[in-house]
C-alpha cells in the first residue's frame, strides 16, 4: 500500500497517520473508524492556493459533497477557499459552521423552494441555475424578498470524459444543466437576462469524476470560452466567471496516474487564455471545485478483522466490521482500493484475499484480491484513500451504525463526528397507537 500524507510505519511496525498509532486509533475510538490527515488536507488546498488563486486570481470552492461536516468547514475557510454545497442540508451545515456565505457556491438540478430561500436568507455568493423552473422560481423569490441573486447558468457542454459511466456528468445525455451543442443553453442565458431580479455573472460546467486527462479540462474550457464568445455576440453579455467543477483524479490504487494540480492550472488557463485571445474576449474569472483530491487521500478507514471463509481453490474471504455502509463505492462503481495490517506492517505479504464486509449483500465487497500476511481475527485492516465520498455517502443497510470520524494531526486524534449507536437508529422511529398493543394473529387450526 502506498503511504500518503503524514503515513508512516513507526518502531512497533504499526501505521502512523497524523503521528498517531493507527492500531491505538483503532483501540481509542473503536472501528469502523474514519480517520483524516489534516496536514494532508491542509496540503492540498495549499496547492491549490498557489496554482490557481495564487497565480491565476482563480477562485477554488471545495465540493463538499465529497465530505463535509463542520470541522471540514472550518479547514476549507481558514485554507481560504469557498465551499460548493448542493442541497439545503449542505448548506445548513456551512452555516452552522459559520462559513462565509459569500464564499459559498449552491448547486443543485432541482434545488426546492426552502432551500433556494435558505440560500439568499443566508446570502450565498452564488446560485448556479439548472434548469429554466430555476431560473422562474429564483427569479420571482428573488424579487419577493428584494434582493438580486448573482447566478451562474449550469451547462452540459457534451464533452466525455474518460471515467465511469456512472460519474460522467458533462454529456449531452445528462440530467444536469442546459445543453450547449443544441442552443438550449444559449436560450438559457436569453431568461436569465429577461429576469430584473438575477444578475448573470458566469457559466459553469462539470465534466465528471476522477478524470486523469488533461486534455479534457482544457478542451472543455475551449468550449467554454466558444460558448462565451456566442453569447456575447447573441446578447451582449460579458461572460465573467467561468465556473469549470471539479473532476481532478487522485491515485487510489495501482494503474492509477494523476497530474500535478500545477499542470491542470496551465491546462486550463492556457485555453482560455488562447480562446480569449482568439475571441477578443477579455478572460473570464476561473471557477473550479475539486472535492475528491482535497480528501480523498487524506482519508483511511481502520476496520478490525472478523470472520474468513476460505473456498479451496476458489478464495478467501475476510470479513471486517463495516463494508458497503460505510464504503459503497466498490459497489456501485467497481472502484479499487489499496489496504494493509496496520498492526504487521512489516511482515511480508503470504496469501492473497478477498476483504468483504457484514452487509447482507453478496455485493458488500470492499476489494477483491488484496496480497496481506497470513490475516487473523483481530487485525487491524486499513484500507487508504477512502476521504472522499466515503463518510458523505454512507448508509445505514442492515441498520449498521456509522462510524466516527477522527481528525489527526501532530499525534493528536479529535472526534469531529460521534459514531452512531442504536439509539440513534430510532431516533426517527414511530410506532402508531394502534400497533402499539399485542395483537396475536389467530391462526387458523391446522389438522
Ligand atoms: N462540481 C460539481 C458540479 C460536481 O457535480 C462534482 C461532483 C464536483 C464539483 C466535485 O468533483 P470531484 O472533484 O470530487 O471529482 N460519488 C462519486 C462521485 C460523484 C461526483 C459528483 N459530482 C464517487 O464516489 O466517485
Amino acid at each position: 500500500m502506498k503511504l500518503r500524507g503524514t503515513m508512516k510505519v513507526n518502531l512497533a511496525g504499526h501505521l502512523e497517520i497524523g503521528g498517531y498509532d493507527a492500531v491505538q486509533l483503532a483501540r481509542d475510538f473503536g472501528t469502523p473508524l474514519y480517520v483524516m490527515d489534516e496536514a494532508m488536507i491542509r496540503e492540498i488546498c495549499g496547492q491549490y492556493r498557489a496554482s490557481f488563486i495564487m497565480k491565476h486570481h482563480a477562485e477554488v470552492f471545495y465540493a463538499s459533497k465529497a465530505f463535509l461536516t463542520m470541522a471540514m468547514c472550518r479547514i476549507i475557510e481558514q485554507e481560504g477557499l469557498g465551499l460548493d454545497v448542493v442541497s439545503g442540508g449542505e448548506l445548513y451545515t456551512a452555516i452552522k459552521a459559520k462559513f462565509p456565505p459569500g464564499r459559498i457556491c449552491f448547486h443543485g438540478n432541482n434545488k426546492q423552494l426552502d432551500e433556494l430561500r435558505l440560500a439568499l436568507e443566508y446570502g450565498v455568493g452564488r446560485i448556479v441555475v439548472d434548469n429554466y423552473r430555476e431560473i422562474e422560481m429564483l427569479g420571482s423569490l428573488a424579487e419577493q424578498m428584494g434582493r438580486t441573486a448573482e447566478v451562474l447558468l449550469r451547462v452540459s457542454p457534451g464533452v466525455e470524459a474518460h471515467t465511469h459511466e456512472y460519474i460522467k456528468t458533462g454529456q449531452i445525455d445528462s440530467k444536469f444543466g442546459f445543453t450547449v451543442p443544441n442552443g438550449q443553453a444559449l436560450d438559457a442565458v436569453k431568461r436569465c437576462l429577461a429576469v430584473k431580479s438575477l444578475e448573470l455573472r458566469g457559466i459553469h460546467c462539470h465534466i465528471g469524476s476522477q478524470v486523469f486527462e488533461m486534455e479534457s479540462f482544457g478542451y472543455t474550457a475551449g468550449i467554454m470560452m466558444e460558448l462565451a464568445r456566442d453569447i456575447y455576440r447573441e446578447t451582449g453579455l460579458e461572460i465573467k466567471e467561468l465556473n469549470l467543477g471539479g473532476g481532478f483524479g487522485i491515485y487510489y490504487a495501482e494503474g492509477d496516474e494523476p497530474s500535478r494540480i500545477e499542470k491542470y492550472a496551465e491546462a486550463v488557463t492556457d485555453a482560455i487564455a488562447r480562446k480569449a485571445g482568439e475571441y477578443g474576449l477579455k478572460p473570464p474569472r476561473l471557477m473550479i471545485e475539486p472535492g475528491r483530491s482535497i480528501v480523498g487521500e487524506a482519508g483511511t478507514t481502520l476496520y478490525t478483522v472478523g470472520s474468513t471463509k476460505e473456498i479451496p481453490g476458489v478464495r478467501k474471504y475476510v470479513a471486517v466490521d463495516g463494508g458497503m455502509s460505510d464504503n459503497p463505492r466498490h459497489a456501485l462503481y467497481q472502484a479499487r482500493y489499496e489496504a494493509c495490517l496496520a498492526n504487521r506492517m512489516n511482515s511480508p505479504a503470504e496469501e492473497k484475499v478477498a476483504i468483504t464486509g457484514k452487509c447482507c449483500e453478496s455485493g458488500d465487497m470492499l476489494i477483491w484480491d488484496l496480497p496481506l500476511p497470513k490475516v487473523e481475527a483481530g487485525d487491524i485492516l486499513a484500507v487508504a484513500c477512502t476521504g472522499a465520498y466515503n463518510y458523505s455517502m454512507s448508509m445505514n443497510y442492515n441498520r449498521l451504525c456509522r462510524p466516527a470520524v477522527v481528525l489527526v494531526q501532530d499525534g493528536a486524534a479529535e472526534v469531529i463526528v460521534e459514531r452512531e449507536n442504536y439509539e440513534d437508529l430510532l431516533r426517527n422511529d414511530r410506532i402508531p397507537k394502534r400497533l402499539r398493543q399485542a395483537k396475536p394473529v389467530r391462526l387458523a387450526s391446522r389438522r
